[in-house]
């Protein structure tokens, strides 16, 4: 039976992906974690903590505890917000993508990670029609460098430790629920 963790479960897509994954995985069985609290929906239905993912000691002693064996990395500093804060978003964009990897790294039982990129990897110099997965990629937003630089740590840490990390670009998603989160 999986267990699986959600960290920015309050946010835009964690309010609507801690539902959906409870209805699949059952509500004891998917923990939301965020700074700030989340919707009723998803305090009342199943586990909730707050817990800074930044917090590398707390997010261990949390995932080992609860057994957890799939982690879904949401929280970031989105595009917008970025921006007005560089350097900020830059560390916990990075750091925490880092602590998720490492975790992964050294706690067999966590066996998937999932952690979203963003059409933001592409720049200005990137082919406007059809664009191809692979094709030039100049970024020029923090959020976007950041995001690209995540894809490839990503993909060190699956080449290099084996860790099952998956991704993919989303475009500027809209909702019902949540309020975009400064994209
Ligand atoms: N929403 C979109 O359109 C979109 C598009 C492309 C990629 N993404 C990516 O998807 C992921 C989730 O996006 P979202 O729209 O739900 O973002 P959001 O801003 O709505 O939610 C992020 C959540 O992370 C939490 N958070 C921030 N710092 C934290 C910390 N240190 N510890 C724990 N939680 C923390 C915030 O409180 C917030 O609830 C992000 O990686 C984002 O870059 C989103």
């Amino acid at each position: 039976m999986e267990k699986i963790l959600v960290i920015g479960a309050a946010g835009q897509i964690g309010s609507d992906l801690v539902l959906a994954l409870r209805a699949v995985h059952g509500n004891e069985n998917v923990f939301a974690t965020d700074l700030r609290s989340a919707s009723n929906e998803v305090m009342e239905t199943g586990p909730f903590q707050l817990l800074d993912v930044m917090d590398d000691k707390r997010l261990i002693h949390f995932i080992i505890r609860n057994r957890i064996t799939q982690i879904y990395h949401l929280a970031a500093v989105l595009s917008g917000n970025a921006e007005r804060l560089p350097l900020q978003a830059w560390d916990i964009n990075m750091r925490s993508l880092l602590n998720i990897l490492e975790i992964a790294r050294e706690v067999p039982e966590v066996t998937k990670v999932f952690w979203p990129s963003s059409i933001a990897v592409f720049g200005p110099t990137t082919p406007r029609h059809n664009t191809p997965q692979l094709t030039i990629m100049e970024p020029n937003t923090v959020y976007g460098i950041s995001k690209q630089a995540g894809e490839r740590w990503c993909e060190y840490y699956r080449n290099k430790f084996k860790v099952d990390v998956r991704s993919l670009r989303y475009p500027g998603l809209i909702s019902y629920k949540a309020e975009a989160g400064g994209g």
